[in-house]
C-alpha cells in the first residue's frame, strides 16, 4: 500500500471527557487535508476491533459540528480489556484474551495505523498492542491529569472549570448558612483536580490522596476560622483521599468506602465539631459537557500532532504538551508510574503559602 492510499483508525477508550470529539475531528481533518487518508472510527474502545462490522468511516460530513460536543461519537468503555475480555458463559462470568481478534480486526478494516485516545488503562493496552506489532500513536486524555510526560492531559482543564465553579457556588451558600461544605472531586490516585480547583476557588482545606491527613487537623482548621469570625469552611476533597483509621485520641473514624470520601469525612467532622456539614459529590458532572477553549485547542494540536507522527511512521509514541510545544515520547514512558501530585509541587506550596490547610497528618 502506498502512503497516498493509507487508512488510519481512531479509537477512544476509558472514561470519557470533554474534548474527545474535538480530537477526533482534528484527526479526521488533518489526515484528509494533509495526506488524503481514509479514517475509520473504531467503536466502543477496542470492542470495535473485536467486532469490526461495528466500525465506520469518518468523513468531513460525519464529523461536522462535533467540535464543542461532550462525550465521544465513537463510544467508549473502561471495563473491556481485550487481553482479559469479560464475557458471560452460561450465566457465569469468564474472561477471554481477544487480543488476537483485535489484530485480525485491524487487518479486516484495512487500518495501517491506529490513533488511540486514552488515559492510563487504555494506553497500557495500546502499549501491549504496540509490542505485538500494532502501529500505534497515542493521545493523552483523562480528567485526572495523571499521565507522565505531558504537562497536561486532554479534558483536565474542562473538568477544572466545572469543579472551580462548584467551589465558587458552594462558597455563597456555605457562608449564608454558616456551614462546613465538603465538595468531593474525581481523582482516584492523583489529586490534581482537587488541588487546582481548590486553589482556583479559594477552598479553606484541600485533601488529596498524596497527602495523608488527620481529621483532628481538619477540625482544627474549621475551629481556627470560627475564632476569626469566619463561620463557614469549604473543603475540597479528592475521591481517592484516605481517611485514617483513628483520630489522635484513638477514636475510630468511619470506614471509608470507595466513592464515599466526602461523606465519610462529613460524618467524622460532625462527631467532633458542632457545625452543620453538607456534602456535594461532583462525580461524572466533571466529565460531561462542552470542552473549554483550552481543551479544544489542545485537542486540535494533539490530533494534528498524532497524524503527523503517523505520517512519519513514528509508532509506539504519544503526543504530549511540553511548555508551548507539542512533542512526542515513547508510549511506555507515559503510562507508568501514575503521575501524582508531588509534595513539593509549586501550586501546592503556593496553596500552603496563602493559608490553605492540607490537614497534614505528620
Ligand atoms: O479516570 C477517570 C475517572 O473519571 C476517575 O477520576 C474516576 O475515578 C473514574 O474515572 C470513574 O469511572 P466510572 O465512569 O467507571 O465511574
Amino acid at each position: 500500500m502506498t502512503p497516498s492510499q493509507r487508512t488510519i483508525g481512531v479509537v477512544t477508550g476509558g472514561g470519557d471527557c470533554p474534548g474527545l470529539n474535538a480530537a477526533i475531528r482534528a484527526v479526521v481533518h488533518a489526515a484528509k487535508r494533509q495526506h488524503g487518508w481514509r479514517v475509520i472510527g473504531v467503536s466502543d474502545a477496542f470492542c470495535g476491533l473485536v467486532w469490526p462490522e461495528k466500525c465506520r468511516e469518518l468523513t468531513f460530513e460525519s464529523t461536522r459540528g462535533i467540535l464543542p460536543l461532550g462525550g465521544t461519537i465513537l463510544g467508549t468503555t473502561n471495563s473491556k480489556d481485550p487481553f482479559a475480555f469479560p464475557v458471560s458463559e452460561d450465566g457465569r462470568k469468564a474472561v477471554h484474551d481477544y487480543s488476537g481478534r483485535c489484530l485480525e480486526g485491524i487487518q479486516k478494516l484495512g487500518i495501517d495505523a491506529l490513533i488511540v485516545i486514552g488515559g492510563n488503562g487504555t494506553l497500557a493496552i495500546a502499549e501491549r498492542f504496540a509490542r505485538l506489532g500494532m502501529k500505534i500513536v497515542a493521545i493523552p486524555k483523562t480528567i485526572d491529569n495523571d499521565l507522565q510526560r505531558t504537562d497536561v492531559t486532554l479534558g483536565f482543564d474542562s473538568a477544572l472549570h466545572i469543579a472551580t465553579e462548584a467551589v465558587d457556588r458552594l462558597h455563597s451558600t456555605a457562608e449564608s448558612h454558616h456551614r462546613v461544605m465538603i465538595v468531593e472531586m474525581m481523582g482516584r490516585d492523583a489529586g490534581w483536580i482537587a488541588l487546582y480547583a481548590g486553589v482556583a476557588g479559594g477552598a479553606d482545606v484541600i485533601l488529596l490522596p498524596e497527602i495523608p491527613f488527620a481529621v483532628d487537623n481538619v477540625c482544627e482548621a474549621i475551629r481556627r476560622r470560627e475564632a476569626l469570625g469566619r463561620t463557614f469552611t469549604v473543603i475540597a476533597i479528592a475521591e481517592g483521599a484516605k481517611l485514617p483509621e483513628r483520630d489522635a485520641s484513638g477514636k475510630p473514624l468511619p470506614k471509608m468506602q470507595p466513592g464515599q470520601a466526602g461523606n465519610s469525612l462529613a460524618q467524622a467532622i460532625r462527631e467532633r465539631v458542632d457545625k452543620e456539614v453538607r456534602v456535594t459529590v461532583l462525580g461524572h458532572l466533571q466529565r460531561g459537557g462542552t470542552p473549554s477553549p483550552f481543551d479544544r485547542i489542545l485537542a486540535a494540536r494533539f490530533g494534528a500532532g498524532a497524524v503527523e507522527l503517523a505520517a512519519q511512521e513514528c509508532y509506539g509514541r504519544m503526543v504530549g504538551l511540553r511548555g508551548d510545544k507539542i512533542e512526542s515520547v515513547p508510549l511506555a514512558e507515559a503510562i507508568e508510574p501514575v503521575r501524582l501530585v508531588d509534595p513539593r509541587n509549586e501550586v501546592l506550596c503556593t496553596a500552603r503559602a496563602v493559608g490553605i490547610s492540607f490537614g497534614d497528618a505528620a
